[in-house]
């Protein structure tokens, strides 16, 4: 099983500060199971200025300080390095996005605005497709319920080719288990992701999420994810 969104790698944004904390953290996820995980660190254009590529450099160096840390681990997890992009105005004209797309695929994971959206904000995410040749995936998508009318634009934005990431949080709380297990048996979900920062407070936890969605949703639901997992991250 593939996590799809983790801020693992150290010192680069609010996620893990160490390269102990990440081997911690990795640890717990390969515990549950998990045999790959998604490093994906925020990338804020709108606020930080910053440049893909000099994101990129940040980012590269924090995987090399992980993965040298790593050296005489055993049975970790395998990385590969994504970007959590938060929504900008203008993004689908950044041709330099496509290289924050998850390694080896044309998935780009964004983070959707907390707020209603506009139709310019609805437009400019449907065009990231067409316009810089990436299947945006939007990151944890409950977290937008609250801010839109009904849950119908999953679906709209599913038929022009968006795909959709939840974190396992939802997956497990008292009271949003029962909403994310009919979204995921309706197919509406396509990636599940812990959204790993810490140890404490947004610790791994896909395990239990994996576990309960065993329990409780149809039984082809697993085989699904997994054979998304396969289509658009092919192991190497
Ligand atoms: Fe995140």
């Amino acid at each position: 099983m593939t996590d799809f969104h983790s801020h693992i790698l150290p010192g680069i944004d609010d996620g893990c500060k160490t390269p102990e904390e990440s081997i911690k953290a990795l640890r717990m996820m390969a515990d549950y199971g998990v045999e790959r995980v998604a490093a994906t660190p925020h990338f804020y254009a709108s606020h930080s200025g910053e440049t893909p590529e000099e994101f990129l450099a940040r980012r590269n160096a924090a995987e090399e300080l992980l993965r040298e840390a790593m050296k005489d681990e055993k049975d970790l997890p395998e990385i590969f390095c994504g970007a959590e992009v938060k929504y900008f105005r203008g993004m689908s004209g950044v041709e330099d996005l496509r290289k924050l797309t998850y390694q080896g695929t044309d998935l780009l994971l964004v983070e959707m605005p907390f707020s209603k959206w506009s139709e310019k904000e609805i437009e400019e995410v449907l065009s990231l497709n067409e316009k810089l040749d990436v299947i945006p995936v939007l990151a944890h998508i409950e977290r937008y319920f609250s801010y839109q009318k009904n849950l119908d634009w999953i679906y709209e934005f599913k038929d022009e080719g968006i795909l959709m990431q939840m974190n396992a949080e939802y997956i497990l709380g008292t009271f949003s288990s029962r909403k994310a297990m009919k979204l995921i048996n309706n197919h509406a979900i396509d990636f599940l992701g812990s959204d790993t920062h810490n140890l404490t407070d947004r610790k791994p936890n896909l395990g239990p999420a994996i576990a309960r969605i065993e329990k409780k949703a149809d039984d082809e639901i697993m085989e699904r994810f997994l054979r998304y997992e396969e289509t658009y991250v092919p192991r190497g």
